[in-house]
């Protein structure tokens, strides 16, 4: 890996036991704060992504969203965010899931994108694969034919990749 990426890679904190015991927390706070690290990041997502035609970045709440309204602000492409339940006002399409720590459910609107739209799908981060199973799941009644899906952070051992059950393409910046 590049030098610069690996160090923004250590530069991510981990936190014992929270949100629960058990539960080694991979904090990004400790990397975004860093403007070479950030600098970098953006770079690297862009350069990635710049070709693929993508017309919406579609960013999972809330640290999805950090990366993915830059992303789609660098990619000139609009930003949909998928929310937890009660924040989007006009009808959505949900599903629930279950994440490493917990239960949840996530909503987008449905007159958000179209099946003429690529999309790249942002998050943070892959763990067991719940909510990113989920968000595909939300993309297929959107109609959406074409998407790229994106982490910067992937637990392997949690096998979270297994569970997409996609044929869209998955990748992650830094795995663990
Ligand atoms: C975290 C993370 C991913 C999800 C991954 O979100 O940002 O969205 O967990 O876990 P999974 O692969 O086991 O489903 P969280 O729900 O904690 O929300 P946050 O981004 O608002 O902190
Ligand atoms: N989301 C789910 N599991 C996580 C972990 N271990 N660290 C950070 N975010 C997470």
């Amino acid at each position: 890996m590049e030098a610069r990426l690996q160090e923004a890679k250590d530069s991510i904190r981990d936190v014992i036991d929270f949100p629960k015991e058990g539960i080694v927390f991979k904090d990004i706070t400790t990397m975004l704060k860093d403007e070479k690290h950030l600098a970098t990041l953006v770079e690297t997502l862009y350069e990635q992504y710049k070709d693929k035609g993508i017309t919406k970045v579609v960013g999972l709440e809330s640290r999805g969203f950090i990366l993915g309204t830059v992303l789609a602000y660098k990619l000139n492409a609009g930003f949909v965010p998928i929310r937890k339940p009660g924040k989007l006002p006009a009808a959505t399409y949900s599903e629930k899931y279950t994440l490493e720590y917990g239960e949840d459910e996530i909503h987008i609107h449905q007159d958000a994108l179209n099946e003429d739209d690529v999309i790249l799908l942002h998050d943070d981060l892959l763990a067991t694969g719940g909510t990113a199973a989920a968000s595909i799941k939300l993309l297929a009644k959107c109609g959406v034919n074409k998407a790229f899906v994106n982490f910067l952070v992937e637990l392997d051992f949690l096998k979270g990749r297994d569970k997409l059950n996609t044929n869209f393409e998955v990748d992650s910046l830094f795995h663990f």
